[in-house]
């Protein structure tokens, strides 16, 4: 079994998916993690230094090797769905898209200084709709399973999650 986790920033992908693969005994793999393991530094130093470009480069090759595993649950960041390759890489796993408000994604990022994205954004509620605007029909493109976070507990997501696994 090969989960993989997607969905805006803030949805609760990594605390949700390791968690879930406590749960479920699989692995846990964060592609942001692991992109700042071989890099040896932050995203954001990766943002500021290298630019996005060379950031979703790493991303890339971060999700390739990811997809070496199986039993596991990946977590991915935001933006991993943007690219044709990446969809197609992400369509070799089941896909559960945590679909999440930008009320909600507002209030966790409120003082969050690890999202670059952000950071330089001086209107966070423009910019988050924005995004959301673009990736969201790629989320959906990807999604085996979507999962309507709302305020629910993360407790309950994964309960819902699991349901939903057992249906298909
Ligand atoms: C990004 C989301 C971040 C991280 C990077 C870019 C995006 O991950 O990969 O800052 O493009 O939305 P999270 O979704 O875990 O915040």
């Amino acid at each position: 079994m090969r989960l993989i986790l997607i969905g805006p920033m803030a949805s609760g992908k990594s605390t949700i998916g390791r968690k879930l693969s406590k749960r479920l005994n699989l692995d846990f793999i964060d592609i942001d993690q692991e992109i700042e393991k071989s890099a040896g530094v932050s995203i954001s130093w990766i943002f500021d230094v290298e630019g996005e470009k060379k950031f979703r480069e790493r991303e890339s090759k971060e999700l390739l090797n990811s997809l070496r595993a199986d039993n596991c649950v990946i977590s991915t960041g935001g933006g991993v769905i943007l690219t044709k390759k990446n969809r197609n890489l992400i369509k070799k796993g089941t896909v559960i898209y945590l679909e999440t408000s930008v009320m909600i994604q507002l209030e966790r990022t409120l003082n969050d200084k690890n999202r670059p994205l952000l950071l330089k954004s001086d209107n966070k509620e423009q910019t988050l709709k924005e995004l959301k605007e673009i990736r969201d029909p790629l989320f959906e493109e990807c999604a085996n399973i979507t999962i309507k976070e709302g305020k629910n507990s993360h407790n309950k997501v994964i309960d819902e999650i699991i349901d939903q696994l057992n249906l298909i």
